[in-house]
């Protein structure tokens, strides 16, 4: 539900809103798609914004672009809650709550830097995730749910 009263952000012409993030983690959601707002991308946040279902929640849009899998899957990890809605035209084209998969790869890398994921090798990165956070499938390092943002790959 939303009236004129409480749209805070506008609305987008194309691309992605990621709504219902819990309160706090909107600058994170960045993060995990490599926006820093240097590439001249078109990027609204609302952080800590009323919500019936949250409580407070925050909201990022995404002007022409719209998420890979592997985007979703670790946004899943910092915002369970959310929903992944993609606009075209100003209208919600599609609308899906996002799914916390089994094994997560290609946006986190694993802070063990002994860990055969790190070296230079053919192998890549991939986590199994846990009810807190994921597992490096490799050395077993765990990576907690709020070291996430901080283990990203650079993209
Ligand atoms: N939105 C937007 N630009 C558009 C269309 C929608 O920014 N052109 C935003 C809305 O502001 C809302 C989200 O995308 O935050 C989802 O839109 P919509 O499905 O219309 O809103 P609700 O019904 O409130 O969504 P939900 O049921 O998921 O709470
Ligand atoms: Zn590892």
């Amino acid at each position: 539900m939303t009236d004129d009263h409480e749209l805070r952000v506008s609305k987008i012409q194309n691309g992605t809103v990621i709504d219902h993030v819990a309160g706090g983690q909107a600058l994170n959601v960045l993060a995990i798609l490599g926006i820093d707002g240097t590439r001249g991308e078109t990027v609204s946040v609302g952080m800590n914004v009323p919500s019936d279902r949250l409580g407070r929640k925050d909201i990022v849009k995404v002007e022409g672009r719209e998420l890979s899998q592997s985007e979703v899957d670790v946004l899943s990890l910092i915002a369970p809650a959310a929903s992944i809605n993609i606009v075209r035209d100003y209208e919600v084209v599609e609308k899906n709550r996002v799914v916390r998969p089994d094994v997560v790869s290609g946006i986190i890398s694993c802070p063990n830097r002994n860990c055969i994921s790190n070296a230079d090798e053919p192998i890549h990165a991939r986590f199994t995730v846990l009810s807190d956070g994921v597992r490096c499938d490799y050395c077993d390092t765990i990576v907690r749910e709020d070291e996430v943002a901080a283990n990203l790959n650079v993209n």
